[in-house]
């Protein structure tokens, strides 16, 4: 049975915006060939905001023990569970099963959404007893992940011709990085329900492993058409989150995307999400800037933007999501 307020608005409905017979692909980057690897990388994030990579260096071992572990932690009983869950650490949806784990802890963001409040939360993560390896294997795969994204993050920056560190000091203190295992069942009804309905990542950039059921879909740039991202074994699907593209002044593109359920196959993925410190001031990069080219948004304190999206996403607040938008300068 499918819970009602997971039925998606007719407009919203994987159905309803049809996908072209023979749909155009993501660039697939290969990062163990330097030579044209920068030009493809800022060619992707301008066009697409998405792309996927191989030879990235993240071992598939890695991932695949998570992948196992993490199996095993889902399949166990509801009550078991359920000792992991932190206020907000583990969301039980009808379309979607979450664990999210903090890649720094214990982590700290602000602990009100209200702008003078200076005071801080701090997130711990809570490992389950069982599978005993969890902890070691997550853990082991946020270091590559992180790893990957810091180098993605150099290659971004020089594709903006800035210095390869341009970004680094964005994440010196309190990072708020974090990564999320999702399962999702098969569901009866992919017409009327999702995965995930339609967003865009409120982060830096996110780093996705997907399994080979597939399911993502993005929408493209020119037209807003959407597009299957087709699963490519051991690859990781790559996107600009709302930061990088607040920073580069919506040159590089923060696309929207979404996943249809599969009816009879159950899918994973892990999202690696890269946040900057809570205290990061994310606005456009002054040396991007020109008279032709002022400033698309204004300033906005991470952490408090990040607090405020992710509280009405958990408790499913009636009110809409604050949006990047809401930043944008009004012309
Ligand atoms: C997300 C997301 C996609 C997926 O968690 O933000 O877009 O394939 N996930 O699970
Ligand atoms: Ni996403």
């Amino acid at each position: 049975d499918l819970d009602q307020t997971f039925i998606q608005a007719p407009e919203h409905r994987a159905d309803s915006n049809s996908i072209p017979n023979q749909p155009e692909e993501i660039p697939v980057i290969d990062l163990s060939h330097i030579q044209n690897v920068i030009s493809e990388i800022g060619d992707a994030c301008e066009t697409w905001g998405f792309f996927q990579v191989i030879n990235h260096g993240v071992p598939c071992d890695a991932r695949k023990r998570v992948e196992e572990t993490v199996k095993i932690f889902f399949d166990l009983p509801m009550e078991e569970k359920i000792k992991v869950k932190r206020d907000e650490g583990i969301m039980m949806e009808n379309t979607r099963r979450t664990l999210e784990i903090e890649k720094k802890y214990p982590m700290a963001m602000p602990s009100s959404t209200d702008p003078e409040d200076e005071g801080l939360r701090v997130v711990y993560n809570k490992w389950p007893q069982f599978p005993s390896d969890f902890r070691e294997a997550c853990q082991e795969y946020a270091g590559h992940a992180e790893k990957l994204a810091f180098r993605l993050l150099e290659l971004i920056s020089l594709s903006l011709g800035l210095p390869k560190e341009r970004f680094h000091d964005y994440f010196k203190e309190q990072m708020m990085s974090f990564f999320r295992i999702n399962r999702y069942p098969p569901c009866p009804r992919p017409d009327l329900a999702l995965g995930v309905g339609h967003h865009k990542d409120a982060d830096v950039i996110s780093l996705l492993a997907q399994d080979e059921v597939g399911g993502l879909q993005i929408s493209r740039r020119s037209d807003g058409v959407w597009f299957p991202i087709r699963p490519v074994p051991n690859a990781l699907v790559i996107n600009i989150g709302n930061c990088m593209e607040v920073w580069t002044n919506d040159k590089y593109w923060s696309a929207e995307h979404r996943v249809v359920v599969n009816s009879t196959r159950e899918r994973y993925s892990i999202p690696f999400f890269l946040l900057p410190s809570h205290n990061v001031e994310v606005k456009p990069l002054e040396e991007l800037l020109s008279p032709e080219n002022p400033p698309r948004y204004k300033g906005y304190k991470y952490g408090k933007f990040y607090v405020s999206r992710n509280r009405s996403d958990f408790k499913k607040l009636e009110i809409q999501n604050i949006q990047i938008d809401d930043f944008k300068v009004v012309t």
